[in-house]
């Protein structure tokens, strides 16, 4: 089946530990909403639907705001954990963004950093294109490249000598640095059906910890690059991982001990 291995991990592996840090993700991706929200303007009863909903903060937003939202997702786990917020105007569904079909289009598709993680890109953006108005639109945010993302890539890299063979990293490959390259994107949108895309970059602060550094490090060996390679390691593996990505993270840490990192998105938005 398509999404196969996402659908496994998000259920299984990174979904429990969003569900668990939901409050903590919210805060620390609020950055990253603002600009989406912003974008996305939405207006009162504007059927929008939200593309890798996660635990539904974007969708729980843009309802606030008045529209009508559907947020959908791959994994089960992060639905469960979304549906404390459904409401008259926002409701949430378990299902694959390539192949979902609404028997009523949406003015507007929208994600927070739920569209890199298709296996076939190209398929799967067709079928959010399928599922707008015809003058709908298309907006969300991805991360720019790993190295304009030291929150998350330094992490990853503290772990990785301590992986055996790590595969060479395939920057198309699904992940959260699917859509760094601009060029790329540009090329699966206009291949999927879109039109007058544009893609802006923003600088954000990512903030790790408010406490310090021994929760910093606890938060990024559960969340993001550095948690998922250290799934591949054994008990002793995860120590040595811990004290690795401690030390990396140690010269970020502030006087009051709290860390904030640099973080970058795109905001990509484009015509159906
Ligand atoms: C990094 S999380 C972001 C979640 C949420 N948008 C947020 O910002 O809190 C990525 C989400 O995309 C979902 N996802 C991955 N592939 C998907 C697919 N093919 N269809 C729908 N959701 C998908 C995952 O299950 C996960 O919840």
């Amino acid at each position: 089946m398509p999404n196969d291995d996402q659908r496994e991990y998000w259920n299984e592996q990174g979904g429990p530990k969003w569900v668990e840090h939901q409050a903590r993700l919210d805060s620390m991706l609020a950055p990253a909403s603002s600009i989406l929200v912003a974008a996305v303007a939405p207006q009162s009863g504007e059927r929008i639907l939200d593309i890798g909903c996660g635990t539904g903060a974007v969708s729980q937003q843009l309802a606030e705001q008045g529209a009508a939202v559907t947020g959908i997702d791959l994994a089960e786990t992060m639905i469960a954990g979304a549906q404390f917020r459904a409401q008259q105007n926002l409701a949430f569904q378990t299902a694959d963004a390539a192949s979902f079909r609404s028997d009523t289009s949406f003015a507007v598709a929208v994600s927070r950093f739920g569209v890199m993680f298709f296996d076939d890109p190209h398929a799967a953006l067709a079928n959010i294109h399928a599922n707008l108005d015809s003058d709908g639109k298309l907006v969300f945010v991805c991360w720019q490249a790993p190295d304009r993302n030291p929150w998350a890539m330094i992490p990853a890299k503290a772990v990785m000598p301590l992986l055996d063979n790590p595969a060479p990293p395939d920057p198309h490959a699904p992940g959260p640095f699917a859509f760094a390259d601009p060029d790329r994107v540009t090329d699966i949108l206009g291949t999927a059906g879109f039109r007058d895309v544009s893609i802006e970059g923003y600088d954000i602060p990512i903030v790790l910890s408010n406490t310090g550094l021994d929760d910093a490090t606890d938060f990024a060996c559960q969340i993001g690059p550095g948690s998922r390679a250290m799934t591949e390691l054994d008990e002793s593996g995860r120590k040595k991982a811990y004290a690795s990505i401690r030390e990396a993270l140690s010269p970020y840490a502030d006087a009051k001990g709290a860390l904030t990192m640099e973080g970058a998105v795109w905001l990509v938005t484009a015509r159906a």
